[in-house]
Formats: structure tokens, C-alpha cells, sequence
């Protein structure tokens, strides 16, 4: 019998996804890889319009109306859910937030038949985290024809709407991409912002990717083509534009390899003293959950080198383009937009 191991190996080795559909237009959001630069760029224009200062008023429309949009998360997030709900809400969808712990998903439901019942229900598009590689382009493969699967995070390998509100922020301080060094610092063999980042910096053209961590924490050498390995952080971040710290995903980790944070934070933490090796106007970015004076310190993460509240800002409004994309590309092909 198939295990559910063997099932998530078959789908990660299947070739690549087309996420466009066969007018080149978005359907789905799994991954950046390989995303064309001019549907990038597309996003980020737009998510631009969405922008506004956090006294303002936010941006809304009534893109979606009528339309359904269902958040299905089975693992912990606060800004990624929260920003996509608030995205939808925005755009005039309405939202149904499925809580897993209480869901038939409990009493043994495959994912499958958790999906074409909410369909069944009329949906337009699935917001997906899950901790097994493959659950969304799965999913993605399985809805009918007008539904669009959207990845809120899968395992350790992807977080697109991450890496574009990433994207989003930097070139808000700095557009020049191509005259860039960025220096992306921690745990990167565990995290799917960091590959996502090389997704994204990939395909727009960053002058230097760095990935600077402890050799435990470095991903598999064939992994992050292109990108420069450091293996001390006062190295890595010497004279970098761009500083994007991250987190050390205990919850992909076995206990005994966990390190200690306050041996941690001596070796790896970016402290005031440090971040004086980069640029002079370098900018400071951190997904979140931050654990403070572990991989960055307060002083830095509140300091004026810090755009970390920016991002999150930017996750609003990178949501509401993606979802606008991918709900009205579903509306041109039905005739109904
Ligand atoms: C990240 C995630 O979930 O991958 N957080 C986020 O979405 N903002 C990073 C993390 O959990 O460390």
C-alpha cells in the first residue's frame, strides 16, 4: 500500500506545474519558480496601488464581490492569515476561515473530500498552509475548472505571497534591483521564505544573493543555485543593501539538533554592532514570528534600519493583487467579468 510518504514523493517529483493558464494568465499561486518576471512585475504594480499608509483609510474594492474565498491552514500563522482575509475582505469577498482542529479533516476526511465539499459550497479560490510538500499543487490539480489554489506556505519549500511582498518592500527603498547585495541570514535550510526569496530575486535579477548560516542550517549544496554561501555572519553581511533575517524553524527540526539561543545570538544574532559592517542605508527585513535576542536583536528589529512593519503592511496589499489576479483570470475565462 501506498504511504503517505511515498504519495508526497510521487507528487514533488511529478514535472513542473503550469500555474497560468493557456492565456498566460495566473490560475494558481504555488510557487515562484519559474514565474514568468513580467507576471511578477505585474503583481507588484498592482499590489503597489494597494498601498497605503497605516493612518489611512485602506484600500478597497469591489473586485470580488460575491465571490468566496476559504483560508484552510493546518499549521500556526498570524500576519500570512490575517492579511489574507483582510485582503479578500477588501476586495468585497467573503471569507470562510475552515479551523482544521474542528473540521471532518479530524475524523479522518481526506483533503480531497474537504475541498469538494467547500467547492460544493461555491468557492472561487483555497488559501493553503500545510506542513506536506505537494498538498497544494495536489489540491490545485483536483478543483474544478473556475477555482484558484493559492499557497499561504508549504513545508520548507515555498511562500510565494512572501517572497512578493519581500520583493515589494525592498524595491519600495531601493528599485535598482540589479545594483543590490542581499544578504539573507539564519536558518535557510528550513525555511521556505528563503527559497522563495532565490525564487523571486531569481527571476528579477538581484545584483548578489548571498545565504549566510551556520553550516547546519545551509541548504543541500545542489540547492539556491547562484547564490553565494557564507559561513559567518560579520562575512555575509559586509556591505549589504539588504539584510533579511530569519527565524530558526524548530517545529522542522529534530530537539537535539536545536541550538542553544544565547550561544546563538553571540555567534549569529544581527546586533547593532554587526548591522554597522553593512551599507550605511542598509534595510533590515524579518518575515515574523521574530524571537527576539535570538536572531536579531530588539534594538535592531525596532531600530531605523528595520522596514519589518513595512512588509507586513505590504502582505495586505501583495494578497489583495494576487487574489484579484487569479479570481478575475477565472472570470475572463467563464465570460463573466
Ligand atoms: C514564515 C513562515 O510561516 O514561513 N512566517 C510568515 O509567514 N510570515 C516564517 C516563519 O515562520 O519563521
Amino acid at each position: 500500500m501506498a504511504t503517505r510518504q511515498d504519495s508526497t514523493e510521487r507528487l514533488i517529483n511529478m514535472p513542473s506545474f503550469n500555474q497560468l493558464d493557456a492565456h498566460g494568465r495566473l490560475r494558481h499561486l504555488i510557487s515562484l519558480e519559474g514565474l514568468p518576471a513580467d507576471t511578477i512585475h505585474q503583481l507588484l504594480d498592482r499590489a503597489q496601488t494597494y498601498v497605503r499608509r497605516i493612518d489611512e483609510r485602506p484600500a478597497q474594492s469591489h473586485a470580488l464581490t460575491g465571490c468566496t474565498v476559504a483560508n484552510i491552514f493546518t499549521e500556526p500563522s498570524t500576519r500570512t492569515r490575517a492579511s489574507f482575509e483582510l485582503a479578500a475582505r477588501r476586495l468585497g469577498a467573503e471569507v470562510l476561515n475552515l479551523e482544521i482542529q474542528l473540521s471532518s479533516r479530524m475524523k479522518g476526511e481526506t483533503i480531497l473530500d474537504t475541498i469538494h465539499t467547500l467547492q460544493a459550497m461555491s468557492m472561487d479560490a483555497f488559501v493553503i498552509r500545510d506542513a506536506q510538500p505537494g498538498v497544494c499543487r495536489f489540491v490545485a490539480e483536483n478543483v474544478a475548472p473556475h477555482v484558484s489554489v493559492l499557497s499561504a506556505g508549504e513545508a520548507h519549500l515555498s511562500h510565494p505571497t512572501q517572497g512578493l511582498l519581500d520583493a515589494l518592500t525592498i524595491i519600495q527603498h531601493k528599485p535598482q534591483l540589479g545594483d543590490l547585495t542581499l544578504a539573507v541570514v539564519g536558518d535557510i535550510r528550513h525555511s521556505r521564505v528563503a527559497r522563495s526569496a532565490h525564487h523571486v530575486f531569481t527571476a528579477l535579477g538581484i545584483g548578489e544573493l548571498r545565504i549566510v548560516a551556520p553550516d547546519a542550517l545551509m541548504p543541500e549544496s545542489h540547492e539556491m543555485p547562484g547564490a553565494k554561501r557564507f559561513d559567518s555572519i560579520e562575512n555575509g553581511i559586509r556591505d549589504a543593501d539588504v539584510i533579511m533575517m530569519l527565524r530558526i524553524q524548530k517545529e522542522r527540526m529534530e530537539q537535539a539538533d536545536i541550538p542553544d539561543g544565547d550561544q546563538y545570538f553571540a555567534q549569529w544574532g544581527l546586533t547593532e554592532q554587526r548591522l554597522s559592517l553593512a551599507q550605511q542605508d542598509v534595510i533590515v527585513l524579518h518575515p515574523g514570528p521574530m524571537n527576539r535576542e535570538i536572531e536579531i536583536a530588539s534594538s535592531v528589529a525596532d531600530g531605523k534600519h528595520s522596514v519589518i512593519r513595512q512588509q507586513v503592511t505590504n502582505g495586505v496589499a501583495v494578497r489583495m493583487a494576487v487574489l484579484e489576479s487569479v479570481i478575475t483570470t477565472r472570470q475572463l475565462a467563464r465570460g463573466i467579468a
